[in-house]
């Protein structure tokens, strides 16, 4: 990958993420968009009109480009693989949305690839860099709730038909609440706790179809095809066990995102899909919960920011959101399907080391909103 200064990157699928990413760019120095693809030409169109200095290309073209240093894939999940492939086989680093691929079989063939290229891999969610997470890891690697010993992780929404226009990918294989949401959370499990060894889940799904509820196919019905409600447990390395809940059939709750308990403390995590939010502590014998001041993280990320740290990773080390950590992920996802599916404990056969952790700083040239 080129070290040049900005990091020139070409954009494939240019949908509804593209415009978070977009818009994060426009205030980071170490990234530059110079080009965007899309299956639906005049999508890309659409943002090289909005956006001077960006090229609209065919996918093709994007990949074969010399002047894109990486290329992010924003596609749907079924066409990450390919689209990664595509962008290793002309020698470019790629950083995708999540999930890797939709499989581990599939991600297997982008990893392999990327390495005989010697080409990075970054994936989404790059949510764990924030100061949020960052904030609540210092706290669980300084000791402050003493030796973990589990962790709590719940999403429970109605589904994302309610507001996503074309929502057919969230309920196909590769879809559902675990591998749409599961990687924000099992993403910041491993960040806290470090990386799994076994796992257990037990899954269901309720209706095998959804209604579209925004967008101009509003009232559509679209099939699921997929378990929309996941649950498991997570045994870490450590021995540590996380219970996790993934769910697009719970209504509301009031549930945390995510909590950590330790022998001498319990932490509050905020949100792993958002960059920032509260850490709170309970310390053994303490009669309230405190709000850690924020000590580590990027400051005011967003979006992209995960490109930039691929960007400023020096050669020859992982990115911290890599390709490594993003293919642990998917197989804990996949494990715990294989899991629900079949009954039984299954052991992990990938790995990873907790990444680096992101001392606090400031990686935005100007602030949020200021475009
Ligand atoms: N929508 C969100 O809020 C959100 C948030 C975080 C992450 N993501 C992730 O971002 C990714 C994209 O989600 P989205 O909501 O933007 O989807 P989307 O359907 O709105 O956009 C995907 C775009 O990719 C294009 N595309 C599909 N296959 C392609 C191919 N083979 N080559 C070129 N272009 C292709 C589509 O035409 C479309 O414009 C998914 O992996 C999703 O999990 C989405």
């Amino acid at each position: 990958m080129p070290s040049r200064q900005p990091l020139n990157v070409g954009i494939v699928g240019c949908g509804t993420i593209s415009a978070a990413y977009l818009k994060t760019f426009a205030r980071l120095d170490a990234v530059k968009v110079v080009a965007v693809a899309d299956i639906d030409f005049s999508r890309a169109q659409a943002v090289a009109t909005t956006h001077p200095g960006v090229r609209a290309l065919t996918s093709e073209q994007l990949l074969a480009d010399a002047g894109v240093d990486v290329v992010l894939n924003l596609t749907i999940p079924a066409a990450h693989a390919e689209v990664a492939l595509g962008a290793i086989a002309t020698g470019k680093s790629v950083y995708g949305e999540k999930p890797l691929a939709t499989s581990t079989a599939e991600a297997r063939k982008v990893v392999e690839a990327a390495a005989t290229a010697n080409v990075r891999i970054g994936c989404a969610p790059d949510t764990v860099l924030g100061t949020g997470i960052q904030t609540a890891r210092k706290a669980v690697d300084d000791g402050n709730i003493g030796t973990p010993i589990s962790a709590i992780a719940i999403l429970g929404t109605p589904g994302p038909e309610r507001w996503h226009p074309n929502p057919d990918f969230y309920y196909l294989p590769g879809g559902g609440p675990l591998l749409d949401m599961g990687p924000y959370y099992i993403s910041a499990l491993i960040t806290l706790l470090g990386p799994v060894a076994s796992v257990i889940g037990a899954a269901s799904h309720t209706r095998t179809t959804r209604t579209i509820n925004a967008g101009p196919r509003k009232g559509e019905t679209i099939p699921v095809a997929t378990d929309t409600h996941v649950t498991g447990v997570l045994t870490h390395a450590s021995g540590a066990l996380s219970t996790l809940y993934m769910s697009f059939d719970t209504v509301a709750t009031v549930s945390a995102r995510i909590e950590v308990h330790g022998d001498q403390g319990s932490l509050v995590v905020p949100d792993p899909n958002t960059f920032d939010g509260d850490v709170r502590l309970r310390s053994l014998g303490a009669t309230e919960w405190q709000t850690l001041p924020v000590s580590a993280g990027y400051v005011d990320s967003s979006r992209g920011f995960g490109v930039a740290d691929l960007a400023g990773t020096a050669e020859g080390r992982e990115p911290r959101a890599g390709g490594r950590l993003a293919f642990h992920v998917l197989d804990v996802m996949e494990s715990l399907l294989v899991s629900a599916q079949e009954g039984r404990v299954v052991r992990l056969e990938s790995t990873c080391e907790r990444p680096a952790p992101v001392p606090l700083q400031s990686l935005a040239a100007t602030q949020p909103g200021v475009m």
